[in-house]
């Protein structure tokens, strides 16, 4: 991603207004000059998701969350902030002129796709000629399966047991023998320095990105020799953690759901069975990247590993990666065959469909083994069993949700649904509470400082920091004031704030030299985190009558002082806590 300038970014922000980009992700409604919606980086009831068209910013008063148009794409699509500034940037029709090392940069990566074209191109048609691809035709389809119009779906194809066939036919189109070598099409012979067709007597999987680019191939032999696949390592055009095959089919397909897999013959096997929402990791295992583009074009996944238990372990390694972005996921199990792509060839796309409708969510799975556990024929055992699938479904967070399961239990267990319902709701309840007292807790330390991510330094002087967080708040409302003081040679110097945070914020101020910023201009140096703060400082400052420029040197002084009284100590800290804690 080129470096951008200021001024394009100003171009993009002001084609793409917060109230718009906002709009297409929230409902918002109107009240007075702002607008209101349910906050979506935090689940809320009550409307505390503000959006202000005259700024231009967005503040939550639930979470705390906040900035400008571009931390909010940031958050919402999980995006840094160069890909979030691409992502408004293509929205709203703008096209980023790169610099010099991002124009070479896009050039390899487009020489990479090129070549990938033709290198499929030729795959395929060396498949379909009698003499070269008869071995492949005849794998694919007679040994793997596949009718034609699936092949020529997927776009597979052969490569000739040949050292030299896919190198010449591209060094004729143009393309240099490092360029191959780029692209990992070609090795180069230690020997003679010449280069050779890296694949080999396999046939070709190609894979394509969601643009539809030809980004990497997959090869396979055709008979149990190792290793059984090769795969496009990292190029300009392509990385493995990112890419998931078939996601350019299964894009379409997936808006409720999405099935993993480990291989590429699964998902073309499930692909040709009619379940076009299948994907799987490119010979890697997954990652959070993989979880988070999974994220963006779907509500859930459904794991379809292996069987065996190489492949267990890989899905309850996917399951917390797939559920710690948010993801409703569930495990399928396969009986009686090893992979998805064995199960449809022995039992039937229909008995796959009834195993998806029949994946056990989190909760049978996990009464399944409370049941398992206890021996419920004992009246002693089965009321521990009943005791802790109590203890389950009070996790359960919707109130609908428990009462399906409830009345599930009370027809399985033979007891009325009454007394569950009664012995959960106080779960809850103390639950609930519990929840309630550590956020209280919570809140009243965030107010000390104390556990401030953002802030770290906060605890050990909150008054010197406190302080310079009110400078801050009054210098994001009044840039101005800084450029004035910077004339007069007045200006303070990073060094007189007391936290790193402060001092760093402070540093970011200084460099811009202008006499009118926002905290955009300082987005592209902080974290969201540290944007929702800046907001919060700013908001706050709003709200008071006295902004003066007066106030601010006062509040100088003050910093001055209060910066050389000594840091507390740790324990001095926890002691000042606890005395707190104990006054009513
Ligand atoms: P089939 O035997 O053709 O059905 O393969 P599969 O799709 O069932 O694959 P398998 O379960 O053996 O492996 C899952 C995935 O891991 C494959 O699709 C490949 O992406 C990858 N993989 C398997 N073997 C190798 C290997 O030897 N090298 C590399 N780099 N990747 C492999
Ligand atoms: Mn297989």
């Amino acid at each position: 991603m080129a470096w951008i300038s200021e001024d394009v970014i100003r171009e993009i922000r002001y084609r793409n207004s917060i109230e718009d980009v906002v709009s297409s992700y929230v409902t918002l409604k109107r009240a007075g000059s702002n607008l209101l919606g349910l906050c979506p980086f935090h689940s809320e009831k009550t409307a505390s998701f503000t959006v202000f068209p005259n700024t231009e910013s967005f503040h939550c008063f639930g979470c705390g969350a906040g900035g400008d148009v571009i931390s909010f794409v940031r958050r919402i699509e999980n995006l840094d902030y160069p890909s979030a500034v691409e992502f408004l940037a293509k929205r709203a029709g703008i096209t980023i002129v790169q610099d010099d090392r991002d124009k070479e940069r896009m050039q390899r990566r487009k020489r990479v796709l090129d070549m990938n074209v033709e290198a499929a191109r030729f795959f395929r048609s060396c498949l379909y000629d009698p003499k070269l691809g008869a071995a492949g035709m005849r794998y694919l389809s007679e040994k793997r399966k596949l009718d034609p119009a699936l092949i020529r779906h997927f776009g597979l194809g052969f490569a000739p047991n040949d050292f030299g066939l896919l190198t010449r036919h591209l060094s004729k189109l143009g393309y240099k023998d490092y360029e191959m070598s780029d692209a990992f099409l070609a090795g180069i012979s230690k020997k003679n320095g010449k280069s050779y067709d890296y694949f080999r007597n396999r046939v070709i999987f190609p894979i394509l990105d969601i643009s539809g680019d030809v980004v990497a191939f997959g090869g396979r032999v055709m008979d149990d020799s190792l290793p059984k696949y090769l795969n496009t390592s990292d190029t300009p055009a392509f990385k493995k953690s990112r890419n998931l095959f078939a996601m350019n089919f299964a894009r379409k397909h997936c808006e409720e759901q999405l099935i993993l897999c480990e291989g590429y013959m699964d998902v073309i096997a499930l692909h040709g069975a009619g379940f076009q929402n299948a994907v799987a990791t490119l010979g890697t295992a997954i990652t959070p990247e993989h979880a988070r583009l999974m994220k963006r074009y779907t509500k859930s996944v459904i794991i379809s590993y292996d069987s065996d238990e190489a492949g267990q372990r890989a899905a309850d390694k996917a399951f917390k990666l797939l559920s710690e972005v948010g993801l409703e996921t569930r495990v399928l199990k396969l009986d009686g065959a090893k992979d998805p792509d064995e199960y449809i060839k022995s039992f039937g796309k229909d008995r796959f469909a009834l195993l998806l409708k029949d994946t056990k969510s989190e909760f049978d799975f996990r009464f399944d083994n409370i049941l398992k556990k206890y021996d419920t024929r004992l009246v002693d055992e089965k009321l521990k069993a009943i005791e802790e699938i109590e203890g389950v479904i009070a996790q359960v967070p919707s109130a609908a949700g428990r009462e399906v399961y409830i009345g599930v239990v009370a027809e399985k267990m033979g007891i009325s649904a009454e007394m569950i319902r009664r012995d959960v709701d106080k779960r809850t309840r103390r639950a609930q509470k519990a929840t309630e007292r550590r956020e209280t807790e919570r809140l009243i330390a965030a107010s000390q400082g104390i556990g401030d991510r953002v802030n770290t330094d906060f605890v050990k002087n909150p008054q010197a920091a406190s302080c310079e967080e009110k400078i801050l708040g009054i210098l994001l409302l009044h840039p101005e004031y800084l450029y004035e003081m910077k004339k007069k040679d007045k200006a303070p110097s990073a060094e007189d704030f007391f936290t790193e945070f402060g001092k760093k914020i402070y540093t970011l101020m200084f460099e811009i030299d202008r006499e009118y910023f926002d905290i955009s201009a300082l987005g592209s140096a902080l974290s969201v985190e540290e944007i929702d703060r800046l907001q919060k400082l700013q908001m706050s400052r709003t709200k008071l009558a006295n902004n003066k420029i007066e106030l601010l040197y006062e509040l100088l002084e003050t910093l001055k002082h209060a910066k050389e009284k000594s840091e507390l100590s740790l324990e001095e800290i926890i002691r000042r806590k606890r005395d707190q804690k104990k006054m009513p």
